[in-house]
């Protein structure tokens, strides 16, 4: 993949049946390129503090410390329970069907910890390492203490608990990039990518790589607002967004059906919204596309 992309040949024409064979080098270019950008910017969001502090009331805040009012949208709260949720609806023990979760962008590790009800062998897997950090820290204590921002430089302490109930043993965490997988991670029953396609620097390598991720019989939730932005992926590597050289209107939805339709088939489609507090009084409340997939027998 790396020729022809250095090539210039549009690299979302390009049907996948050697995916396998090509992650090694894609994997190589897409590690190199994204390291000599993040270099350049100096400062990825995913490892401030602030974003930390986000994410943690994000996936463990009660609804009082995330939504104070007596109004707002409820049903968007709890977001990371919702997509473990989604992942364990669409799955069916079967044998031949890997018992073990994978959760791609984990962020702060509560949907990791969600799957950890059913799964004995979860793995939560981001780019940040201050996330990861965090995802041990509270894998050995069940709990951490954080501030949420409430105005300017005025804080609130809180704690994250992971329910007592999750045998936090289950989990493990590493860092790492989606587009550029460990080549040992094995197959997996359920594979969890919420929010994260629009974050990624290359996010056709990392589609590339769930044909053989997921167990034939297995399940895949990817969900996404499809808010594709220049700071994250060039435009070159989008999976939608734009208009093709034909004026036609390109979606995510529609690259999503023609890469994974050869291998998967879309089982559900749904309307997630979440909301992610900011401060006290300025949040963001977004509808999520969410799409699951289930793996083709070979
Ligand atoms: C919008 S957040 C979503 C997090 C979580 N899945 C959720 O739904 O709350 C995107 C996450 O993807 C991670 N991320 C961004 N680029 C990544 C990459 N190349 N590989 C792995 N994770 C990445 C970020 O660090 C962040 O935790
Ligand atoms: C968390 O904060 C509480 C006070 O709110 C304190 O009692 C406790 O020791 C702290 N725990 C950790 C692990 O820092």
């Amino acid at each position: 993949m790396a020729s022809v992309t250095a090539f210039g040949i549009d690299h979302r024409y390009i049907v996948i049946p050697a995916m396998a064979l090509s992650v090694g080098v894609a994997c190589y270019s897409s590690y190199k390129l994204y390291s000599e950008r993040n270099d350049r910017r100096h400062q990825n969001v995913y490892e401030t503090k602030k974003l930390l502090s986000e994410y943690l009331v994000f996936h463990y805040g009660q609804p009082n410390e995330i939504l104070k009012y007596d109004f707002g949208p409820k049903d968007a709260l709890d977001f990371p329970k919702r997509c473990a949720d989604l992942c364990l609806k669409h799955y069916k023990p079967k044998a031949g069907v890997p018992a073990r979760a994978f959760d791609i962008g984990c962020a702060v590790g509560r949907s990791s910890f969600e799957l950890a009800r059913i799964f004995d062998d979860v793995v939560g897997l981001d780019y940040s390492q201050r996330f990861v950090d965090t995802c041990n820290q509270l894998k050995l204590d069940g709990l951490i203490n954080y501030s949420i921002y409430d105005e300017g430089e005025i804080t609130t302490d809180l704690t994250a608990r992971v329910d007592k109930t999750i045998h936090r043993d289950r989990t493990r965490f590493i860092q790492g990039d989606a587009c550029c997988l460990p080549a040992d991670l094995g197959q997996f029953g359920v594979v969890l990518a919420a929010n994260l396609i629009c974050r990624l620097h290359h996010p056709f390598d990392f589609l590339w790589r769930m044909g053989d991720l997921v167990a034939p019989g297995g399940i895949l939730v990817i969900t996404s607002p499809y808010t594709w932005l220049a700071e994250y992926t060039e435009r070159e590597n989008l999976l939608g967004g734009y208009y093709n050289k034909d004026g036609q209107p390109v979606t995510g939805f529609m690259t999503l059906l023609k890469s994974l339709g050869p291998f998967f088939d879309l089982v559900d489609d749904i309307n997630m919204p979440f909301f992610i507090r900011e401060t006290a009084r300025k949040n963001q409340w977004t509808v999520a596309h969410a799409t699951v997939w289930k793996r083709k027998s070979n």
